[in-house]
């Protein structure tokens, strides 16, 4: 306990009482006290690699945080706001402390004392997401006018500092930051990253994962892929052959699986402390094995077909004529809709090759009022903006720069629904990247890194209204892909570019300054142990 003594500045004494008072039981039993005093560093002389890169980042020249081992964490927030602005702290503090081994004590923000300041009290036109970060040589402070908002500038935070910040185990300092000024938002609202659980089952801790790893780059939204073909992955009770027999396999016939209320509850919760929607996916008219498997009654001739393991698509289709379809959904809706809290319940509609053209815009209208009446809006792939839209609703286009998919978006736009832009040659992420990438498909064409991030949302389809543009989404579908490692490899690299595609202004959007800061997250992967392909295209370091 020796040499924890504070160098710097003016404090108050009371101040002083009060750190002590909460920092040391703390500290008497922290691995800190064996940690040599971090001498002063010169500042880092690279610029940090920051993905998004921030709205606006200004260098404070010949200045520099350092985090030590007497550095004190302070909270400021109103009582609203306490316990997710708390959560979002404790979320950094215990990163931190597992890697630098410092005490960190969260406190109340004292001025003057506190070393990381942590504030949801910032003015209220930084927006929900918005955030205000500084670095200088006394503080380092994030200030926000939400807990949504500190979270963004919190992972703007930890990318700021050293790559070995993300290590599980303690790793050796100094943890220094060049002086900089920052202030940041996004550019758009829907920043989503889609997971297909159904091709290919992922459990709660395998969710879990991609959400910190998504979250990292501020997307926003948790799009899953609930039901098709191969497995049905939520549980409803008042259906439940649907996940006992209809989600018991996943592609190729291994053993598939489902969350229950408790699972899908947690994996929820997770998803929202890490300030991402979880939007469910029920895919329907088409899509739709694992359900017609289920219930012989679904059918329209009355007969179940058997489990699909295989990886076809435009097979299925629910009976658009039968009564019992919509009793189903309504059930169906409800359950999913009572399971999440978001404002948006997916339909699908893609690829209903097996509804006839005219049953698709009967059907299409039918579901979605069962998606309202849930009071959720509406969303699906483009081929939804065929049929009438209920306001509110959004549309995926999911195209390759084929005209009947840019008219779809149109259509949708034109009706007043937004679009979330998914190109499929470029925001895919299980397309390979080139022609030797062993896992993942090609139908869209090969989607190196440079290809998925260079385009822009609101230019790729002539003649769709930037205000029709609700944001962006990268999906990752799973036929070829069976456990972490490679949705990993698929997602990253890819991934975050989509997510800076999303957040930075059109005008930062450069494939060479992005190159080489995506280099830079390299180093941040390893200490993550994110298993990234190493794409040749990127100098990595
Ligand atoms: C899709 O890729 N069928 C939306």
């Amino acid at each position: 306990m020796t040499r924890l003594v504070r160098p710097r500045r003016q404090v108050t004494l009371a101040g002083l009482a009060a750190a002590a008072l909460l920092a040391s039981p703390l500290l008497a039993t922290s691995p800190a006290s064996a940690e040599p005093t971090a001498q002063p560093q010169p500042a880092a002389s690279t610029a940090p690699s920051l993905i998004p890169k921030p709205s606006n980042q200004q260098a404070l020249p010949g200045q520099s945080f350092a985090l030590q081992p007497w550095s004190l964490v302070g909270l400021e927030t109103s009582a609203k706001e306490s316990r997710a602005a708390r959560k979002v702290a404790d979320g950094l503090t215990s990163q931190l402390r597992r890697s630098t081994g410092y005490p960190l004590p969260i406190i109340p923000a004292v001025p003057g004392l506190v070393d990381l300041k942590l504030s949801t009290n910032g003015p209220a036109s930084l927006g929900a997401e918005g955030y205000q970060l500084r670095a200088d040589r006394s503080t380092l402070s994030v200030v926000a006018a939400t807990p949504e908002g500190l979270f963004r500038g919190v992972t703007t935070l930890r990318q700021l500092l050293p790559a070995k910040a993300e290590s599980k185990t303690r790793q050796a300092g100094p943890w220094r930051i060049s002086g900089t000024a920052i202030s940041d938002s996004p550019r758009y609202g829907y920043r989503g990253a889609m997971l297909d659980v159904s091709r290919h089952f992922f459990s709660v801790a395998e969710v879990k994962r991609y959400i910190d790893l998504a979250s990292l780059y501020k997307l926003n939204k948790l799009h899953l892929h609930l039901s098709d073909d191969q497995g049905w992955r939520i549980q409803v009770d008042s259906w439940p052959r649907l996940t006992t027999y209809g989600g018991s396999l996943e592609t190729t016939g291994t053993p598939g699986g489902s969350y229950s209320k408790a699972e899908y509850a947690a994996l929820v919760q997770y998803a929202t402390d890490h300030f991402m929607e979880v939007i469910p996916e029920i895919d329907t008219p088409g899509h739709t094995n694992a359900a017609l498997a289920s219930y012989a009654e679904l059918n329209c001739d009355g007969v179940a077909p058997p489990l699909y393991t295989g990886t076809e698509v435009g097979f299925s289709s629910l009976c658009v004529g039968k009564d019992i379809t919509y009793d189903f959904l309504d059930d169906v809706f409800r359950e999913v809709a009572e399971q999440n809290p978001g404002s948006v319940l997916h339909l699908g509609g893609d690829e209903a090759h097996s509804t006839p053209h005219s049953d698709y815009l009967t059907f299409v209208p039918k579901a979605s009022a069962l998606v309202t009446k849930q009071g959720k809006k509406v969303m699906g792939w483009q081929e939804i903006a065929e049929t009438p839209l209920p306001p509110g609703s959004i549309a995926q286009y999911w195209g390759t720069d084929d005209n009947r998919s840019r008219e779809l978006a149109r259509k949708a736009a034109a009706q007043g629904a937004k679009v979330v832009m998914s190109p499929a040659n470029r925001a895919y992420l299980d397309m390979k990247y080139d022609a030797s990438t062993p896992i993942g498909q090609d139908w869209a064409g090969l989607v190196s890194v440079q290809k998925s991030y260079e385009w822009n949302p609101s230019t790729l389809i002539p003649n769709l209204p930037e205000s029709a543009i609700a944001g962006v989404e990268a999906p990752l579908w799973t036929e070829t892909l069976d456990d972490v490692d490679k949705l990993e490899y698929m997602a990253f690299p890819r991934l975050p570019g989509i997510a800076e595609l999303g957040w930075s202004p059109a005008s930062a959007l450069d494939w060479k300054t992005y190159s080489d800061r995506l280099a830079g997250q390299g180093s941040r992967w390893d200490a993550l142990s994110v298993n990234f392909y190493r794409a040749p295209e990127i100098a990595w370091r």
